[in-house]
């Protein structure tokens, strides 16, 4: 059975007509084979959710409270590096759809709008950081971030090698700062997107442009992906700790020591991620994993799940094998891509909704409730 975008289908099916072809595989692929992206997707298939009736489900409140934050849904926007370019609404567009559904909201290190700018829309949104090599630079971050309002930190720690996306390489993605006459025939075949980035000048990683001169988006982003320092381990978590007086949440976790390491040095919680599947491949689904990871961390911090979640049911299942909450990331690119701020809010009310109906079916007025159920509001099949 071919897998599709859920809920998402029809503004993923849109984002894939708007966008220039380069910029689709760009959100849409993985590493490698691309069976991490697969397998993310059939670990939900493995699991049902059990219908239950004569419950009182006539209001459903499906909120949570996950790292310091209360939401009115369980999931928030994942940190999508770029996402700026897909829509002129941008970053700060989705941020607006996020508050106003009452979600969380994590901004890329490499976003077009600058974390001053997403926090300019208020709601205290995350700022997902790197450890660089050079630790002033990553103070300054954190620094910026504190003044501006942000309101937790996500540092990334699957990053340490860049594989390759095969998509990309095809369509020479990362070679776009000096485009070829292919490239630009393939930009100006798709005239809605090239109108809506004409009179917003060359554009650059807003979020980064103080560190670096390069020129272009793909010429900053190579520098400063070069500056991803690899030798990351508990010791810099510790230090960022030290630094860091707001929530600290550690990023692309898929061991359950790595999830002890990180909550030891002192982080607040975790994000059960294989980036998508754009990092190592091939990976295990992060639903298979996320029980070991719930059992290690043992209710000392929050858990996030991200990576294929498509469906209010994928929400539900992920809560109920230990999550506190999920994020999702191509989703949003692609409503921003598809219809901008408005569209990112269609998506995020399309997917509550789900959370809301399969909560109610299932016979649960909430996620407390869910989460007193556990595994056993699932049938594993
Ligand atoms: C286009 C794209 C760019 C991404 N950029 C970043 C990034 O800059 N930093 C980061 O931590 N994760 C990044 N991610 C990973 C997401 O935060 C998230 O882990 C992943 O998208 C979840 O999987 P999903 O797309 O299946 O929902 C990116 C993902 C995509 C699709």
């Amino acid at each position: 059975m071919p897998f599709d975008d859920g809920v998402f289908s029809s503004v993923a099916a849109s984002a894939r007509r708007r966008l220039p072809r380069l910029f689709a595989d760009y959100v849409d692929g993985g590493a490698h084979g691309e069976w991490t992206m697969a397998r993310n997707r059939s670990a939900f298939r493995k699991w049902g959710i059990v219908p239950r009736g004569m419950k009182n489900v006539e209001t459903v409140d499906a909120g949570v409270h996950c790292f310091g934050q209360q939401w009115k849904a369980p999931f928030m926007l994942a940190p999508v590096g770029f996402a700026g370019m897909l829509h002129p609404d941008r970053e700060a567009g989705a941020a607006r759809a996020a508050l106003r559904c009452g979600v969380g909201m994590a901004v890329s290190t490499f976003a077009i709008d600058s974390m001053e700018k997403v926090a300019k829309v208020g709601g205290a949104p995350l700022a997902q950081i790197y450890v660089f090599r050079d630790r002033a630079l990553t103070r300054d971050m954190l620094a910026r971030a504190a003044q501006c309002g942000i309101d937790g930190i996500i540092v990334t720690v699957d990053t340490a090698i860049t594989p390759v996306r095969e998509r990309d390489v095809r369509n020479g993605f990362r070679h776009l700062s000096r485009p070829t006459l292919m490239q630009m025939a393939g930009l100006l075949a798709h005239p809605r997107w090239c109108l809506g980035m004409v009179g917003r000048g060359t554009p650059a990683i807003g979020n980064l442009a103080g560190y670096t001169t390069a020129h272009g988006i793909m010429g900053q982003a190579k520098e400063m992906a070069a500056q991803i320092d690899p030798t990351l381990d508990r010791t810099d978590l510790e230090w960022l700790r030290s630094e860091w007086k707001g929530q600290l949440v550690v990023k692309g976790v898929m061991h359950p020591e790595d999830a002890r390491v990180a909550i030891e040095a002192g982080a607040d919680g975790v994000i059960v991620s294989n980036h998508g599947g754009r990092q190592m491949d091939p990976a295990p689904a992060t639903l298979d994993v996320l029980p070991q990871i719930a059992a290690a961390v043992a209710g000392k911090g929050d858990i996030v799940l991200d990576s294929g979640i498509r469906r209010g049911g994928d929400v539900v299942m992920a809560l109920a094998l230990g999550a506190t909450a999920v994020s999702i990331g191509r989703p949003w690119a692609w409503a921003l891509a598809a219809g901008g701020e408005t569209s990112v809010e269609n998506a995020i009310r399309a997917l509550s909704q789900e959370v809301v109906d399969i909560l109610g079916l299932a016979g649960l007025e909430d996620i407390a409730a869910l989460r007193r159920r556990g595994p056993d509001a699932l049938w594993e099949l």
